[in-house]
């Protein structure tokens, strides 16, 4: 069972990005496959640089000769991944597009600018994903094999779902990237207020398109603290002058909008609802060092400062899950990985 999910168990940007990226750099994995949608922007900083990602799994970032895929289920841009495949440097073999991705147009995006209650009430990154999500349930919206020819130029037009198969009926390491978080799912989030798909560790397979007997391990990834962007209900919110006290402001990858902030303690159902619906094998707590700045860059559970480590210890208690990967920094390989 060789294939291993990142899911995000909050409002999402946990920081799955950065757990992926370490993961695929410790473990080399033989595919990458991105699932979810462009609003998602996952950042990862290696050597000093940083990445921001929207279509492109993380992991490669760190594993630079990797293979990456996007998933039949996912949906993308052209533009967007055109960049991202320039950013990173990456051949056309290295770039594999599931023939059955969507593809989201700027007509997709205008739509969303004009809706009222995406842009107003939901508070939308307005990137077009909700639209072309509604023309893929019409069956109207075109896909990766509609562009071929375009996107042939810099990436290659596959069946991603077979590749994946084969690979892991000959125990390849493959890992799945998830986006958002538990709370923003379309199905066990804060409806109205979440976006437009189901984000859980079920949904992963099913864009790809892999049995639950393939999964290895789900991780689970929840920051230390939980942020939200957009509208929506957020237990324990703290004001942006509490959020600014205490360090904890943040702004959105893709949006640039404030996150607002609330304390995980006071979100400890939602972690617990997420771990159950998930399946969590393993826990991820990124930004432990925005909340103990003395565990910053540490990278063995032993140099974590004492109140990090019974902080982490009451967490795994409270929920039941081993934390498996702590963050302690931006840069991927700021993680103690403890199991
Ligand atoms: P979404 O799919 O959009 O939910 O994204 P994500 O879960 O990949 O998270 P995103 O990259 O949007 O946001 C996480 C932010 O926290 C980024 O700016 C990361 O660089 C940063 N980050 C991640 N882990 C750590 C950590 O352990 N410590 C610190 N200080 N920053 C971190
Ligand atoms: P949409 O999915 O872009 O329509 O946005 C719907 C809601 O989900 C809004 O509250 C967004 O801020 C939020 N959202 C969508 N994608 C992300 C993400 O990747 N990180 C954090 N919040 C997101
Ligand atoms: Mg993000």
């Amino acid at each position: 069972m060789p294939v291993r999910l990142f899911v995000g168990a909050l409002f999402g940007d946990e920081g799955k990005g950065k757990i992926a990226a370490f993961s695929a750099f410790d473990e080399k994995p033989f595919y990458l496959v991105r699932t979810g949608a462009i609003n998602a922007g996952h950042t990862v900083v290696h050597m000093g640089k940083e990445y921001k990602l929207r279509a492109l799994p993380s992991g490669l970032v760190t594993f630079r000769e990797g293979k990456g895929a996007t998933a039949p289920g996912a949906l993308i841009s052209i533009e967007v991944l055109k960049r991202e495949v320039q950013t990173l440097g990456l051949s056309k073999e290295q770039v594999l597009v599931d023939e059955r991705t969507g593809i989201i147009t700027e007509e997709h995006v205008e739509r969303e600018r004009q809706d009222q209650h995406l842009a107003k009430k939901i508070g939308s990154t307005l990137t077009g994903v909700g639209m072309a999500m509604v023309d893929r349930v019409m069956r109207r919206l075109k896909l990766a094999r509609d562009y071929k020819d375009e996107i042939e130029r810099f990436a290659t037009v596959a069946d991603v779902t077979s590749l994946v198969h084969e690979a892991v009926d000959s125990y390849k390491v493959v890992h799945v990237e998830g986006t958002q978080g538990f709370g923003l799912s379309l199905f066990h989030g804060t409806y109205p207020y979440v976006t437009s798909r189901d984000v859980t560790a079920s949904a992963l397979l099913s864009e790809v398109g892999l049995s639950p007997f393939d999964v290895e391990d789900v991780i689970l990834v929840t920051k230390a603290f939980v942020t939200r962007v957009g509208a929506g209900p957020l237990k324990g919110e703290l004001s942006e002058e509490e959020a600014k006290e205490r360090g904890l402001v943040e702004y959105g990858t893709v949006t640039g909008r404030l996150r607002r902030a609330a304390p995980l303690e006071e979100n400890l159902d939602l972690l617990r609802r997420a771990i159950r619906v998930n399946g969590a094998t393993k826990l991820a707590v990124t930004k432990v060092d925005v909340l103990f700045p003395k565990a910053k860059g540490v990278t063995r559970w032993s140099d974590l400062p004492t109140e990090a480590k019974v902080w982490l210890s009451d967490l795994e208690k409270e929920v039941g899950v081993p934390i498996c990967y702590v963050g302690t920094g931006p840069e991927a390989l700021e993680t103690v990985k403890a199991c």
